[in-house]
């Protein structure tokens, strides 16, 4: 197929879309593609005027009466519900603040403390997690007296057993962008008596969840990535309502107090999503997310993953099109229930992550042009992705504001960075 045909299809494709008209909620530079969403979101036009009247109105002339005043201090609480929703929550299990390291710690420890039985010594956590998520879980275990054992996300149903305390798994591997079946997973898990703590850092924005309906136990995610909260912007922690009264959190400070102005010495839990609470709330970058969810307003995610699927589709398309054949290898599988929102494209000979063969014959880059060069050779050329050691190239598809147009960029100009590495 010419450039000609794939890049009019392109056209044809975003004059059709549903959600174009969202991107222009977004301040974008529109001379760069920006396919990085999946590492941080791109910046949404309300962010900048809401945060300027949080500092200069309720920071700077409210002062300390903003934590009333101005629902400071239940902001984790209504902002968690916000990304409940987004999440398949109801009102009240999600609560906002720390990052997802430290919510992974939260998680797993008081996950293990929920267990019938103290025979119960083992968590397996996803073999290809990121590797926070395998740290964290390392320390839970060693505080509590379990064992880790690594298991594939996929097989963790069939590695449980009478031994098992907890899963930790990834819904999207960050690296393959591989999805795994949440429900299946947590309905063969929870048979089985094993809860489940599940990262939805690579799915929460980008796709349906359905938390409550699944019977999740746990569950947290980042808010810099598809839900565009900003740098470090706070994580969050959802809890399922059924096991709140029981949820005995590791990390236990004053913010999840019944009453944390009592200042009493004895620690009293509070009931709900506050229980989740640690410290005192990250408050600029809390109400920044809050501004950034605004663009959710009204989207239907099942449209959004009709388009991210679509997305991927027609970049995948345009790679095979328009690269030499052999040259890169989609380590993204094929199947749309297999598929989150990104494409990772392995480049160049050696070992990289599964699923999916080598790259096969054809060239092959030649010294001084691997995968990080070409990303970089990329960005200089207006096409931002990133790159995952030791071969890997991502591209994180937004379908809030990325076109077809964009993906047909991307590729063109990929073809053309390799083929000059080729010379
Ligand atoms: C799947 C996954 N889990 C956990 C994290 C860590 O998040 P944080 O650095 O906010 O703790 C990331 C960050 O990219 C991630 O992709």
């Amino acid at each position: 197929m010419s450039d000609i045909s794939l890049a009019g299809e392109a056209a044809a494709l975003d004059a059709a879309d549903g959600l174009a008209a969202k991107r222009a909620e977004f301040d974008l530079d529109g001379d760069v593609v920006y396919l990085d969403g999946n590492s941080l979101g791109a910046l949404p036009r309300g962010v900048a005027g809401r945060l300027s009247e949080v500092v200069g109105r309720e920071w700077g002339r409210l002062g300390i009466r903003s934590w009333e005043e101005s629902g400071w201090w239940t902001a984790p609480e209504r902002v968690g519900d916000r990304v409940g929703a987004l999440v398949g929550a109801a009102p009240g299990q999600v609560v906002v603040g720390d990052s997802t390291s430290v919510n992974v710690f939260k998680a797993v420890v008081a996950a293990i403390r929920l267990r019938d039985t103290a025979s119960r010594d083992e968590v397996l956590v996803d073999a290809a997690t990121f590797p926070t998520d395998g740290y964290l879980a390392r320390s839970a275990a060693r505080m509590t007296g379990c064992r880790i054992r690594a298991v594939d996300a996929a097989d963790m149903a069939r590695e449980a057993g009478p031994r098992t305390a907890v899963a930790l798994l990834n819904h999207v591997d960050y690296r393959t962008g591989r999805l795994h079946d949440l429900p299946g997973i947590t309905a063969a898990l929870r048979s089985a008596d094993v809860r489940t703590v599940w990262d939805l850092c690579h799915s929460a924005g980008a796709l349906p969840v359905h938390l409550d309906a699944a019977g999740a136990d746990f569950a947290v995610g980042c808010t810099y990535k598809y839900l565009n909260g900003g740098p470090g912007a706070p994580a969050f922690l959802y809890v399922r309502r059924a096991l709140q009264d029981r949820f005995d959190s590791p990390l236990p400070g004053w913010n999840s107090h019944a009453d944390p102005f009592a200042m009493e010495p004895a620690y009293t839990p509070a009931d709900g999503a506050v229980r989740g609470r640690v410290g005192t709330p990250e408050i600029l970058s809390l109400l920044a997310l809050d501004a950034a969810l605004d663009v959710w307003d009204g989207v239907d995610l099942s449209a959004v993953r009709a388009k991210s699927l679509a997305l991927t589709d027609f970049f995948l398309r345009c790679v095979a099109a328009y690269l030499p054949e052999g040259l890169v290898t989609s380590v993204t599988p094929r199947a749309h229930e297999e598929r989150g929102s990104q494409v990772s494209l392995r480049y160049g000979p050696g070992p990289g992550p599964g699923p999916g063969p080598g790259p096969g014959p054809g060239p092959r880059p030649g010294p001084g042009s691997g995968a990080g060069d070409v990303m970089a050779a990329l960005i200089r050329r207006g096409v931002v992705g990133d790159f995952r050691r030791p071969d890997v190239l991502r591209f994180g598809f937004t379908p809030l504001y990325t076109r077809f147009a964009d993906a047909e960029r991307a590729a063109r100009v990929l073809g053309e960075v390799v083929a000059e590495a080729q010379r």
